[in-house]
Order: C-alpha cells, then structure tokens, then sequence
C-alpha cells in the first residue's frame, strides 16, 4: 500500500478543517454535527472534539459502495438520526467522489427534516469529474482519482483502522477480495 498522508499531516488537515469550521461559526453558536457513517467514524471523533461550539451530535448511515470500489446505488438508513429541525447542521463525510451521497442527505436535511441551514464538510475531495452540482463548504485536503482505504475509509469494511491514508493498488484490491471470499 502506497501511503498518501501519514498521521502527522492527517492530524494537521483535521485541526486545519475545524479552524475554518470554527471561524466559520464562531465558537458560541450552537451546531448539529452529524456523522455521515461508517467513513466518517475516524474524522468525526477528532474533528468534534476540536470544534468550539455547543454541539448536539448524530449518524446517519449512508452506503453507495456494496462491495465494489465504484459509486452504486445509493442506500440510506436515518434509523439512528437526530432531530434536525430549526437547527443549524453540519453534515461530515469521509470523501467527496460522484457527491451524490452529500447532495441526496443534504436534499433529505431540508425536505424531509426540515434543517435551517446545513454545510458539508469532508476529509477528502477526489478530483474527478463530480455528478452533481453540490460541492463541499470544507474540505481538508485535495486528492487525486484513486482508491484510497484507512482513516475510516474502506474497502469490503476492511481497513477502516489504519492510522494513515493509503493507496489500495488495483492488484490489492484483487487480493483483499480473495481473501474475503475465503
Ligand atoms: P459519493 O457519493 O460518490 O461522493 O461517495 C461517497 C462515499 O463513497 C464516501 O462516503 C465513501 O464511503 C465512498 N468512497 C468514495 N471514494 C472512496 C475511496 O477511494 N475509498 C473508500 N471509500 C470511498
Ligand atoms: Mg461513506
């Protein structure tokens, strides 16, 4: 696996993206932060413990991968979501790739839960030609269009635990799903 960003510079972009999050804000003005999961797990425990503000915090499961490492259809369970209405939200994702993910909670936000306002924020924007208009309100770092795992982000749910961002080349991508048909 070829490293992309190690702890240090994790660690550096997410103080980074809740400076802008808090200037953003400011630090007394109460936020929703909802946790878009399961690659936001990793980001989401850091990032909420360096915001500032008053926070009410959620999930909301998201999942577009099923088995694969392209976008497919998308499924959304908000079995476990909080009650966003009137309140000012803060959705945060893993990784910015088609953002149909974000644009479909964000639709979902307003509509069907009646937010105020809401923002996204991600770890990762990939640069490749997106889907939808929507484009993220903070981003931590740019990246290029491949596959990456650790940090929260997976491959079969595999991966999730490493410290650091890594590349998953298309022959390990090959080898982890052998190993998970064993
Ligand atoms: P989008 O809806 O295409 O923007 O996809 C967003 C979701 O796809 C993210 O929340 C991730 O869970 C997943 N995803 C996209 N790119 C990658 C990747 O390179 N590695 C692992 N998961 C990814
Ligand atoms: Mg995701």
């Amino acid at each position: 696996m070829r490293v992309l960003l190690d702890e240090t510079e994790l660690n550096d972009g997410v103080h980074r993206l809740a400076d802008e999050i808090d200037q953003f804000y400011g630090s007394r003005h109460p936020l929703t932060v909802i946790a878009v999961m399961t690659g936001s797990l990793v980001l989401f425990a850091d990032l909420i413990r360096r915001l500032s503000m008053p926070q009410r915090v959620g999930v909301v499961q998201a999942s577009s991968y099923r088995g694969g490492t392209v976008s497919g259809e998308l499924h959304v369970d908000s079995q476990m979501m909080i009650d966003v209405a009137g309140k000012d939200v803060l959705l945060v994702d893993d990784i910015f790739d088609t953002g149909r993910t974000l644009d479909r909670l964000k639709t979902m936000m307003f509509e069907e839960c009646g937010a105020s306002s809401i923002k996204t924020a991600v770890l990762l924007h990939k640069q490749r030609a997106h889907c939808v208009e929507l484009r993220p309100d903070f981003v931590a770092f740019e990246i290029p269009d491949e596959f990456v795992v650790g940090y929260g982000l997976d491959y079969l749910d595999m991966y999730r635990n490493l410290p650091y961002l890594a590349v998953l080349e298309p022959d390990e991508i090959a080898a982890t799903a052998a190993e998970q048909q064993r």
